[in-house]
């Protein structure tokens, strides 16, 4: 393949991406935007693959690769379950991150690329920060893997002076870069980019270890920036432009996520970073003289689906609970029945519901819910006093009132939605177990409220089978 055709091949691939991440802001169009990226992402490897940079004698060699790489990952997405899509992410991203630190480390050794003067200079400095950003986003995104598969608990590692800590590591680093950029030969210089990986793998792992369970979903789109910035940084090593467009448009994706998360967290995203905030999560909550923190009202399904029947409105507020028991298709059954009584039956979206950003609403749309009828925690939120039952399906933190009535709570001032304020609300769980930030929940307690005890597909069956008998 000539060199324009493989320029042409790549702007193509870089607008089929902008379209595809224009696709995937609407559940109605994300199919598209999928298909998009996909054809984009096809036509960037082949571009590669023929392109003018690799040799006849590579093709096989990146042939073998991409059958082993890709029988990997077909099997890694047919085994995984929904819920364990984040911990999936969070492994994909350490796998970005250690493929910038090796090119960063074969492109320091590649002889046959001989340069002088600034352009060396600039070699070497993109070599450094690839292989920095590299480093952090590969540990970084190793612990976030353990905390969200739960084999690292959620609750923050603080270690006394960790700022300074931080500060020290930065130090390390900008004084090794001096050395490394000033060394003469490979050899000289191996030494200090070798002490700056060590510690820009510490950094990665200090970082999200002292990050409480609650803040998780800012780190995992953080991390999804990182990622896309260890790409592009790649892509100024080898010098290729896709590399760097994708990897930008990852980065800066990636970034605006992490404030979307942090907004609907009311939090700033440097007091993230600086980690503390939400326990380990599970235990249920106990008073300062181990008593239960109060009073619940326990509910049938058979009672549950009385009022779902006397009801004229209804506002249905899934979380994590609901993936976990894969309730979705029970939850659109009901839905449907409900509204084909003339119940006006919608769906309350927090935004960081679940596990992943967008969880809930892939799961309604994959059991067929309409999505007119899916509304964001700001759409809704107000209509919760006209609501008649505002039904909670294993959702914890996002419809807690402590983020509103406790200012002490660890969660306080983190918007939530308001189903409390509706005549009753049901909360649909197993047992008085914390979410995932650990914190009790008022909620459970309230005069309104009752509680619906079981794994929520089982409950939901039995609701159904009441509605419909
Ligand atoms: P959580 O606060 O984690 O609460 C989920 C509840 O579901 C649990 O209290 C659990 O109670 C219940 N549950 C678990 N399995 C169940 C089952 N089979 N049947 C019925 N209930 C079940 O979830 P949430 O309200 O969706 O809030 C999300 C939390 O995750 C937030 O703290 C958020 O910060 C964090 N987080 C979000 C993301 C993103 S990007 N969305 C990423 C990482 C972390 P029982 O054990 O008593 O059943």
């Amino acid at each position: 393949m000539s060199s324009s055709l493989a320029t042409v091949s790549y702007i193509g691939a870089t607008i089929l991406f902008i379209l595809s991440l224009g696709g995937l802001s609407n559940p109605e169009t994300s199919r598209r935007g999928n298909v998009y990226g996909m054809v984009g992402m096809a036509l960037a490897v082949l571009a590669t693959v023929f392109g003018p940079r690799v040799t006849l004698a590579g093709i096989p060699w990146i042939i073998a690769a991409m059958v082993v790489g890709g029988s990997i990952g077909l099997y890694a997405a047919r085994k995984v379950q929904m819920t364990q899509m984040p911990e999936l992410v969070a492994l994909m991203h350490s796998l970005v991150g250690l493929a910038a630190c090796l090119v960063g480390f074969a492109s320091y050794i590649d002889t046959s690329v001989v340069l002088s003067g600034a352009e060396k200079t600039i070699h070497e400095v993109e070599i450094y920060i690839g292989i920095l950003i590299g480093a952090v986003t590969f540990s970084g995104s190793i612990v976030a893997f353990g905390k969200l598969s739960g084999k690292i608990g959620g609750k923050p590692l603080l270690l006394p002076g960790r700022h300074w800590l931080n500060l020290l590591g930065l130090l390390i680093v900008i004084g090794f870069g001096r050395e490394f950029i000033n060394a003469h030969g490979v050899a000289a210089g191996m030494l200090p980019l070798a002490v700056m990986t060590v510690v820009a793998l510490l950094f990665g792992i200090h970082m999200v270890m002292a990050i409480g369970g609650a803040d998780m979903p800012v780190v995992v789109s953080m991390l999804n920036s990182y990622s896309g910035w260890a790409a592009a940084a790649t892509g100024f090593m080898l010098s290729n432009d896709l590399l760097i467009v994708t990897g930008a448009l990852v980065g800066s994706s990636g970034a605006i996520l992490s404030y979307i998360m942090c907004r609907a967290m009311n939090r700033n995203f440097v007091s993230v970073i600086a980690g503390g905030f939400g326990t380990g999560g599970g235990a249920a909550a106990k008073k300062a003289d181990g008593e239960p923190a109060g009073e619940v009202t326990a509910i049938s399904a058979q009672e549950t689906a009385e009022l779902l029947k006397d009801a004229k409105n209804v506002i249905i507020v899934p979380g994590y609970g609901m993936a976990v028991a894969q309730a979705q298709h029970t939850v659109f059954e009901i839905t449907k029945h409900l509204r084909e009584k003339g119940v006006n039956v919608r769906f309350g979206i927090h935004p960081v519901a679940g596990r992943m950003p967008g969880h809930m609403n892939v799961l309604l749309a994959e059991a067929k819910v309409p999505y007119d009828i899916v509304m964001e925690m700001d759409e809704i939120n107000g209509d919760f006093p006209e609501a008649d039952v505002s039904m909670v399906i294993g959702a914890n933190d996002i419809v807690n009132p402590a983020a509103q009535e406790d200012p002490t709570s660890p969660i306080a001032g983190m918007p939530v939605l308001e189903v409390w304020k509706a005549k009753t609300s049901i909360v649909m769980k197993r047992s008085m177990a914390s979410g995932y930030a650990g914190v009790d929940n008022p909620l459970f307690y309230k005069d309104n409220n009752r509680m619906l005890f079981g794994d929520a597909k089982k409950m939901l069956d039995e609701v159904l089978g009441a509605l419909k008998g």
